[in-house]
């Protein structure tokens, strides 16, 4: 049978609330020798406190969930990474959703974190921006910030990078390269932050006087065999550069590219938008938009319990720049 706080305090001869003070360092107005009497019987019976049960108490439980929708892609796991730091800082532990980018599994993990009574939960959506279950849960009063993807509903807190902006400059890169044949594969286009990438691609065309031709868009799903496909595609209508929204499909467009007996980049250059760790290592290395991944983790965390704990937040939505990440895979062609 396990011990108790109640067993504690009856052979410590002091109240429930005492013992939970001196557990939890709030020991002012506790003398020194019941303080010490409290911790040695702690030590020696090896109480462990309940964290559901202090939870109902306090109504806290230290702990945030990560709902992120695809683990396998190298982004997440940097974003995570922040996210665990900053909450480690403030004594809070992270329980990590991986959704798979499936709906059903997304409402299945909000309903669990809501029973295991997370303060607070940070959120990026694998779904449509409007879908009910991201709106209820945004409804039920429980902390919330939504990252990297954002959801069509006004009152929210975010991290977010300016992805127009990436797009923007991802393309704008290329035209100064000489580049009017620029090939863009897009990420599912449900999903915010591909639109708007898509978005900053179109208008850096525009803005250089270069029509924008639907058959050199394409529309992927983020993962490496969509940039497969999309770059064969692509090659098919003699593109001399493609950008692809993020690195892993980029991966697939080398992959297609050297199928087809070209060269990266004295044939084609290419553009990725995350700079996961692999782009750096990768034969010729990627020339990508950074996302600073690992400080908007931090960033997501810090508001989350800042909120948590009822503090004034100065700003409701923060948003990081991008990064253009000049390597080795795009080329002059002037
Ligand atoms: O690589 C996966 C993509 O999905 C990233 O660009 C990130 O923004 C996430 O939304």
């Amino acid at each position: 049978m396990a011990v108790t706080i109640k067993d504690i305090a009856k052979l410590a001869n002091v109240s429930i609330t005492t013992v939970s003070r001196v557990i939890n360092n709030k020991t002012e107005g506790v003398s020194e020798e019941t303080r010490n009497r409290i911790l040695q019987l702690v030590k020696e019976l090896g109480y462990q406190p309940n964290a559901i049960a202090r939870g109902l108490v306090t109504k806290k439980t230290k702990t945030v969930g990560l709902i992120i929708p695809d683990i396998s892609n190298p982004f997440f796991p940097d974003i995570a990474r922040g996210v665990e730091d900053s909450a480690h800082i403030y004594g809070y532990n992270v329980f990590l959703c991986n959704t798979d980018d499936n709906l059903e599994k997304e409402s299945e993990y909000i309903n669990a974190l809501k029973e295991k009574y997370v303060d607070g939960i940070i959120f990026t959506s694998s779904s449509i921006p409007k879908h009910e279950h991201i709106t209820d849960l945004i409804k039920s009063g429980i902390p919330v910030v939504i990252m990297d993807r954002r959801i069509d509903s006004e009152d929210i807190y975010g991290v977010f990078l300016d992805n127009y902006e990436g797009g923007y400059i991802a393309t704008k890169y290329l035209i100064d390269l000489g580049h009017k044949r620029i090939g863009c594969i897009t990420g599912p286009l449900y999903i915010s932050n591909a639109i708007e990438r898509l978005e900053g691609y179109k208008r850096a065309l525009v803005d250089n006087e270069i029509e924008v031709d639907n058959r050199l868009i394409f529309e992927g799903d983020y993962k490496i065999n969509s940039g497969i496909i999309g770059a064969e595609k692509l090659l098919e209508h003699e593109v001399t550069a493609i950008f692809a929204s993020n690195d892993l499909m980029a991966y697939g467009a080398y992959k297609a590219i050297r199928s087809y007996g070209y060269k990266i980049p004295d044939d084609i250059s290419v553009v990725g938008f995350d700079d996961i760790q692999l782009s750096q290592i990768l034969e010729p290395q990627l020339t990508t938009i950074r996302q600073p991944a690992y400080d908007m983790g931090l960033a997501a965390a810090r508001m989350l319990i800042k909120l948590v704990e009822g503090k004034k937040l100065k700003k409701k939505i923060i948003n990081f720049r991008p990064q253009l990440i000049i390597r080795q895979s795009t080329k002059n062609i002037g």
